[in-house]
């Protein structure tokens, strides 16, 4: 956990206009600035941001808030990396409270990586523009490839120069710790003497999330059958291959805003699409996807393209991973690159605009794909046959969201059709899938009751500081919401008749309080509200800032923190001023306790589908289907009536 002074340290540093300046190119007008907005395209600005009010606002898609919650939204940042972003920004030594002394030795060998990779992207960089072995060898390679410039620098593309250690002696006099370069894969002993391990390669330095280089991958530029045509930074502290997508620091604005994550194989391949004005584009690096790499593509879009060579080779390896992307609501299309190229070569060969238009035309859905190729495969083998329909069944089985029902019928008809089977049979075939699914999910879930309670036990046991932990990680965004309401603007007038702290408790009641709220300390803030004020007090937060109770006390100081999105209906009340939420205070409790009653909805869409996934019987599927439209509509409403979101 960072600790409290830290982040009062960042919060006394921020300037908004500075932090959002960092992305976004801001005019200067009046006493607001002015620019074009990175959430939505937009051809004249209407991104505001205001350095008095510490806030910005898009006239032009809405959005809004302050300089953490911008961080969050752009970068896709959770609470703490913001901070950790804005410490790095502004200088801030970063106290953590209550680490582990593993936990510190981790982070600081996590550092210094990051150090050394930095200085090796310095060096390998230099090698490649200014010696003349990088020039006449490695630049002139690039280049013949047709790389431009500008996309090299972008990259950060670089050579290590073919002298066995001349990187290793540059570190060395540098003063970084051996051992950690070895671990960096950069330099290898050998006969008790560091060298370079990427010695004749172009270097690909491969960017984490937050655009900080994690590791490298190493091309030969000569061809060597003796030697791999790609290295890779080993697995450490800040290379773990599964969790990464190479060139998904350039790619997720690009991602955000197309709605859609192109997929290639390799390094070259994200490159040379860029330098074609295709940003969308992260690579995998030649293995199939993983669960953190889906979940990372998830986080920006539902729409995942893969590009492959038409080899098979490369599409069976993502094959893999695709029941994984079904199921997590992912949808999943497939472009195939004729002619023995790859994505790189392809659009070298017929250019940006004809590459960008071949995409769009030859999309294909991967499942209706993959059913086509292994139906090519199997031919008349009857047994083949069947095995396909089995293995197509339990794909399909995996899209068991609601709002998904329809794809899933859809595919059903569209598979039996090119099965030749009836649609009833297949559809009786996916159904077992589900069901056997949910029986071990069942299973699962009663070895989970098990441990659950013997975490209880044992977390008694544990100190009271990690208690607090675990009570302010959750997520639990409406509940803080309405409490911080309460006892901001409990006392305010709601109308002629009444406060708002009546009208709040008027439109919740105590039943409901137990049901949708899971934080007892919540609960215990508003009934002692609730109390002091029935008895004729006039509650504040100073009340519960001083609590007796330290958990008490420590929630709500936390929940004056939290940051809040600026209300909705901007529109309306403001003439290019921005509102703050004291002058909004009314939407902000209108809207907190739609956004409740719209939380109470969703728990019974959920508990509707759950119902829905386990019943095979088509009648029974009709009524909960309708029960999910209703419910579905109501949430409509409210979040119409809400207008634009104000708490996420
Ligand atoms: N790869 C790897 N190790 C290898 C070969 C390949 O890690 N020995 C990964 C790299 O991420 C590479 C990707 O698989 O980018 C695809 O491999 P390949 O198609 O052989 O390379 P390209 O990226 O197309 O490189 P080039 O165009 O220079 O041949
Ligand atoms: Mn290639």
């Amino acid at each position: 956990m960072i600790s409290k002074e830290t982040i009062q340290l960042i919060q006394n540093s921020i300037k908004i206009e500075e932090i959002v300046g960092s992305f976004v190119n801001l005019k200067r007008r009046g006493s607001n600035l002015l620019g074009l907005c990175p959430f939505h395209n937009e051809k004249s600005p209407s991104f505001t941001v205001s350095p008095a009010k510490e806030i910005y606002k898009c006239f032009g898609c809405g959005k809004s808030g302050n300089s953490i919650g911008f961080l969050m939204d752009l970068e896709k940042y959770s609470y703490v990396e913001a901070l950790k972003w804005l410490a790095n920004k502004y200088n801030i030594g970063v106290e953590e409270t209550e680490t582990t002394p593993e936990l510190k030795l981790y982070q600081q060998s996590s550092d210094s990586l990051f150090i050394i990779n930095n200085f090796g992207q310095k060096f390998f960089s230099e090698a490649l523009f200014e010696t003349e072995e990088g020039q006449d060898i490695a630049l002139s390679y690039l280049k013949e490839r047709g790389f431009r410039e500008d996309i090299i620098k972008k990259f950060q593309l670089g050579y290590n120069p073919e002298t066995g250690d001349s990187f290793a002696k540059a570190a060395v006099v540098s003063q970084f710790n051996p051992e950690l370069l070895q671990k960096s894969g950069l330099v290898v002993l050998r006969d008790e003497k560091l060298r370079d391990n990427y010695r004749g390669r172009i270097i690909f330095p491969i960017h984490n999330q937050s655009g900080k280089i994690s590791g490298f991958g190493a091309r030969l530029i000569k061809k060597n059958d003796k030697a791999p045509k790609y290295i890779n930074t080993p697995e450490n502290e800040i290379y773990v291959k599964s969790k990464i997508l190479y060139g998904s620091y350039f790619a997720r604005m690009a991602i955000d805003k197309a709605d859609e994550c192109l997929l290639v194989e390799g390094y070259t391949d994200v490159v040379s699409l860029h330098q074609a004005g295709v940003e969308n584009v992260v690579a995998s690096g030649g293995t199939s996807l993983t669960p953190d790499q889906l979940r990372l593509i998830k986080k920006y879009t539902n729409n995942l393209t893969i590009i492959y060579d038409g080899d098979g080779a490369g599409i069976k390896a993502a094959v893999r991973g695709m029941d994984l992307a079904l199921e997590e609501g992912l949808d999943v299309k497939l472009v195939l690159i004729p002619d023995n190229e790859d994505p790189d070569s392809y659009v070298n060969k017929i250019g940006p605009s004809a590459f960008k238009a071949f995409i769009d035309l030859n999309k294909k859905d991967f499942v209706i794909f993959q059913l086509g190729l292994s139906l090519k495969e199997a031919g008349t083998d009857s047994v083949k046959k069947s095995a396909i329909v089995n293995r197509i069944a339990e794909t399909i089985s995996k899209i068991t969201k609601a709002e998904h029902f329809t794809k899933r019928q859809d595919y059903i008809q569209q598979v039996s059709e090119m099965l030749k089977i009836e649609e009833a049979g297949l559809n009786d075939l996916v159904n077992k899938f589900i069901r056997e699914k949910i029986q071990k999910e069942d299973n699962r879930e009663q070895t989970n009751i098990i441990l659950k309670k013997e975490d209880e036990l044992s977390q008694v046991q544990k100190s009271e500081g990690d208690k607090l932990d675990s009570l302010f990680n959750k997520d639990e965004f409406q509940e803080r919401a309405i409490v911080r309401s309460l006892l901001e603007f409990g006392l305010k007038k709601w109308n002629e008749e009444i406060t708002v702290a009546e009208y709040i408790f008027e439109q919740m009641d105590e039943n409901d309080l137990v049901v949708m709220i899971e934080n007892t300390v919540l609960i215990k803030i508003i009934n002692n509200y609730r109390d002091l004020f029935s008895r004729g007090e006039n509650p504040t937060k100073n009340d519960f800032l001083y609590f007796e109770d330290e958990i008490v006390s420590r929630l709500v100081i936390s929940l004056m923190d939290t940051q809040t999105e600026i209300s909705s209906r901007w529109k309306e009340h403001l003439e290019g001023e921005i509102l703050t939420r004291n002058d909004l205070f009314k939407e902000e409790v209108t809207s907190t306790l739609s956004y409740f009653k719209l939380r109470k909805i969703k728990k019974l869409i959920d508990e509707n589908q759950k119902e829905l996934e386990k019943s095979i019987d088509e009648a029974d599927q009709f009524l909960f289907l309708k029960t999910h439209v209703e419910l579905k509509m109501e949430e409509q409403l409210i979040t119409k009536r809400l207008g634009t979101v104000i708490f996420k």
